[in-house]
């Protein structure tokens, strides 16, 4: 079975609408990321997703304003956390150091950790070997000094950035051989077998088109997470 994640940012509005989403896309195999504040409520509701959080911080407790840490989410029933988000680190500055500490943080503490890689269109522009080589060095930073026995509670989501949010995927040839080319670099570099799923633009329509291919083993969906019917149809092609 594949992974179908749904993270939606910094939506909805309010916890009914937030109430109403999670019972209408709770379903196996499926994981459910909404904004950290409506986390205890709908954890309750959900029978059969898992709850996963839209990022971690790497220390403990302590005076970090504003920040939410991993044993905050630990003692809130939150099994998976995405680190390193591009819009993270393009609107909040998150670089590859703070992404290398929030990975060692999530899996030494038993979670499972979705990270998110992918290049601009600038890159891609100079074509799929430009975009592999920036891939291969945000994993190799990300990954930096960390254990290779914790990997195995590690996914990447490969999500070109071009691709997020716009109506505009990848196609679904070269998001599978982007999936297969960082399946090959984690083995030759960590000997870890890593799913890999894709992001950027899933929706009802392209999503069996994406899933179909063997080195896809999921999809990381933003917009279309917060249409339970659209979201329900995506799963069901998983
Ligand atoms: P999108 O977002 O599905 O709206 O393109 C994907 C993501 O950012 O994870």
């Amino acid at each position: 079975m594949k992974l179908i994640v749904a993270n939606w940012k910094a939506n909805p509005a309010t916890l009914e609408e937030a109430l109403d989403l999670a019972s209408r896309t709770d379903r196996a195999g499926v994981v459910i990321m909404p904004p950290f504040h409506f986390i205890p409520g709908i954890r309750p509701v959900l029978k059969s997703a898992s709850l996963g959080a839209q990022d971690i911080f790497w220390e403990d407790l302590g005076a970090y304003t504003g920040e939410i840490s991993w044993r905050h989410l630990q003692n809130c029933g939150v099994t998976w956390a995405i680190i390193g988000h591009s819009e993270r680190r393009k609107y909040l500055g998150e670089t590859d150091e703070m992404v290398n500490k929030k990975i060692q943080a999530a899996l030494t503490n038993g979670f499972k950790g979705i990270l998110c890689v992918g290049e601009s269109a600038e890159i891609r522009k100079s074509g799929l070997n430009a975009a592999k080589s920036f891939v291969a060095d945000q994993l190799q930073k990300a990954l930096l000094g960390i254990d290779s026995k914790l990997l195995s509670n590690l996914i990447i989501a490969y999500e070109p950035l071009w691709a997020i949010g716009t109506g505009n995927p990848d196609t679904p040839e070269s998001a599978a051989a982007m999936a297969q080319f960082v399946k090959l670099t984690l083995q030759a570099s960590h000997q870890v077998n890593v799913p890999v799923i894709y992001g950027g633009s899933v929706n009802a329509a392209n999503a069996k088109s994406f899933l179909d291919h063997p080195a896809i083993d999921g999809a990381l969906v933003g917009g279309a997470s917060l249409k339970a019917d659209d979201f329900n149809a995506i799963a069901a092609a998983a």
